[in-house]
């Protein structure tokens, strides 16, 4: 019987998925995996991963610098995207790294996903563009950048002399804005990968955005690949429905991996004159109040794609990378808790290190997809089906 691509849930609880290997998906990869995600898959029972994630801090482990946390984010390119770690800094957050090399040693980064780049410079939108929410924040930029020439003629060659990969977050109104852009970013020193940021508006749909829609999602990215060799991540929105049938089509249309989430869509209102505070009404909600909606997709796109996931959505601790690794995800991204501490992301890597070495894990990866359902074909009516 063919065997179903959808997502059925299982009554069990993470606990319960503990007495199974780690799954990271559904199909046999049609490309081989890179050793790391295989190790992930097969080698680690998670019974003992369990109680490696259960065992008291200081008991007798391996030495931290033995510990490896590298992390392959393009396995149908070998070598092209091999992360040192599996903490990278989220796009919007960390400008294009350079304006941190003074407070934080970026060389020890996984790796710096810079400002989303569009082909033309953009202003973008107007003031206010930032506000504090409850657990969070909203913001309205607005894909603020001086184009992708301008990107790469002042940032690119100083990225060149650096070790750590820097990956280039594109925007576009339609999919030629989006080849026009890495097309020109192909081949330049210092530019190791592409992340698309998809959702944008859609010119030629109307201005629905192109993360919302399967067959739009498929189109970008398709056109992207057929025009770069670039590793390519495909970063997903959490506004929409049903995640699964999107992040099934990126891979299908080629990408290497997947990001998630983006920032879910809000609006802050200004008390004193009853009107939207942002200049532009809406804004983007990220931080930590928005960390169980990633966590969650997270875990559904890990369950129907064979590509590597990397989570992003109000990480600020380790327990935070923690938690998106059991839920599939092989490295993470750091955003909006670099604005009150640049220093989060080594953080995490540091201690991420410490965790596995206590535990006596020689790399981060049996950690990954602990939560997923041993028997994911299982059908219930609990878990990922919950939807009010
Ligand atoms: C001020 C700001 C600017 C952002 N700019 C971009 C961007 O240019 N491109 C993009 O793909 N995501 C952008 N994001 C989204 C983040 O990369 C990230 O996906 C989101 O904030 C969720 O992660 P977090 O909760 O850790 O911040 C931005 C987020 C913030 C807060």
């Amino acid at each position: 019987m063919k065997r179903r691509r959808s997502v059925v849930t299982t009554g069990r609880t993470a606990r319960d998925a503990y007495s199974g290997p780690p799954r990271l998906g559904l199909r046999a990869p049609r490309t081989r995996p890179s050793p790391a995600l295989e190790a992930a898959r097969t080698e680690s029972p998670a019974a003992p991963v369990a109680a490696a994630r259960a065992a008291a801090p200081g008991e007798p482990g391996v030495d931290p610098s033995s510990v490896d946390l590298s992390v392959d984010l393009a396995p149908r390119r070998p070598g092209a995207l091999v992360l040192q770690n599996p903490v990278l800094v989220a796009s919007g957050t960390f400008g294009y790294g350079i304006e941190y090399g003074e407070v934080v040693d970026v060389e020890r980064l996984g790796a710096i996903c810079c400002k989303g780049t569009t082909l033309k410079p953009r202003a973008g939108n107007e003031p206010p563009r930032v506000t504090e929410t409850p657990g969070g924040m909203l913001n309205s930029i607005g894909l603020q950048n001086p184009g992708v020439d301008a990107v790469i003629e002042r940032y690119a060659p100083l990225w060149a002399t650096w070790r750590v990969p820097v990956i280039v977050n594109v925007a576009g109104e339609s999919i030629d804005d989006y080849v026009s852009v890495v097309r020109r970013l192909e081949g330049v020193p210092g530019i190791t990968g592409i992340e698309l940021n998809i959702s944008c508006p859609n010119v030629g749909k109307g201005g629905l955005q192109f993360a919302v829609d399967r067959d739009a999602a498929a189109s970008v990215t398709a056109a992207v690949r057929r025009a770069t060799e670039l590793p390519l991540i495909v970063k997903l929105s959490p506004n929409v429905t049903d995640i699964r049938p999107i992040a099934r089509a990126i891979e299908d249309a080629g990408a290497d991996a997947i990001s998630a989430i983006n920032t879910l869509s809000g609006m802050a209102i200004e008390r004193r004159t009853g009107k939207p505070l942002l200049g532009n009404v809406y804004g983007g909600l990220s931080g930590p109040a928005v960390r169980p909606v990633g966590l969650r997709i997270v875990y559904e796109v890990a369950q129907v794609v064979d590509i590597p996931i990397v989570a992003i959505g109000g990480i600020a601790s380790l327990d935070d990378a923690l938690d998106y690794l059991a839920a599939g995800a092989v490295a993470v991204q750091v955003g909006t808790a670099i604005f009150a501490d640049p220093e989060v992301p080594l953080r995490i890597a540091d201690g991420l290190r410490r965790y596995c070495a206590e535990r006596g894990l020689a790399s981060h990866l049996p950690l990954v997809g602990t939560a997923l359902p041993a028997r994911p074909n299982r059908p219930s009516a609990k878990g990922v089906e919950y939807r009010p």
